[in-house]
């Protein structure tokens, strides 16, 4: 079957979906870093990152969080509505890491007084800078209601992801999410959109502060497939058949 291909970003392929208003979110292994300079392959990532967006949409779901995720259909692909993403990578940070630990001086690993919100403008050719709700709204890109709302729903989910993360034994130290406009009958409403997995989280182990995520990939601390699996194994969501699928990706068209 030959789909028509929405939109090709740096870790997932967006399909045309079955139905009207549905797409199919396709997740690759294909890895990059530092806005595109640093590029590789995680063997197996796609495969990992669509149980654990898919699980942690659905627990997310179930408290009330309005997101874009309707089913997962395959080892790589997932049915989603969709929605018109709005330009904006909201951050959220509990512990400093990254780059508020350069950009302020902070020591990497202290607590922060209280979560920090951050946004960035989607736009690779600029880097994603951050920009402040003056930006946002003086540009359009986000009005003062979808802004509350963004502000809101990230305060939440971020409340919720850290203690299923903690049951775990993983620190949730920050993420990165994306929303989008979800028209209905007129009405619009401000939904979650693309993924949550350790390529969009930095996830400390609690005993040991070991780095779980795309930092491996980023700092080449190598064991980084494993860390990914570790992820999804702690979650209860590593594929049954073992790897051997994980290891053999499918071709797409
Ligand atoms: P940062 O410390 O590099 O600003 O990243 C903060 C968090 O956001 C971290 O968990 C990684 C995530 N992130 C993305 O998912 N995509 C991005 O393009 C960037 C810069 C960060
Ligand atoms: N900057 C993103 C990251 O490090 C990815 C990228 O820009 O390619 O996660």
């Amino acid at each position: 079957m030959r789909r028509r291909r929405i939109y090709e970003g740096k870790a997932k392929v967006l399909f045309e979906g079955p139905q009207p208003g549905t797409l199919v979110q396709y997740f690759k292994d294909d890895a990059t870093a530092f806005n595109n300079k640093k590029r590789g392959t995680i063997t197996g990532k796609g495969v990992l990152n669509n149980r654990i967006s898919e699980h942690l949409m659905l627990r997310l779901a179930e408290i009330g969080i309005p997101t874009h995720f309707v089913r997962r259909l395959n080892m790589r692909e997932q049915l989603v509505r969709e929605v018109e993403i709005i330009q904006i990578e909201v951050v959220i940070r509990n512990i400093a890491a990254g780059s508020i630990a350069k950009r302020l001086g902070l020591e990497e690993g202290i607590q922060l007084p209280r979560p920090i919100v951050e946004y960035y403008l989607k736009n690779d050719d600029l880097g994603d800078p951050m920009v402040t709700e003056e930006h946002i709204t003086a540009f359009n890109w986000a009005n003062t209601q979808d802004l509350d709302d963004m502000l809101q729903l990230a305060l939440r989910i971020n409340d919720f992801l850290l203690g299923l993360f903690l049951g775990v034994g993983l620190k949730l130290v920050d993420f990165k999410l994306e929303f989008g406009r979800l028209w209905e009958d007129d009405e619009m409403r401000i939904v979650l959109a693309d993924e949550i997995s350790p390529d969009t989280c930095r996830l400390w182990d609690v005993k040991t502060n070991e780095r779980m995520d795309k930092d491996r990939f980023r700092q080449d601390l190598g064991g980084v497939e494993e860390a990914y699996q570790e992820v999804a194994r702690r979650l209860g969501v590593l594929p049954e058949n073992g790897l051997a699928e994980v290891t053999r990706p499918k071709l797409v068209q």
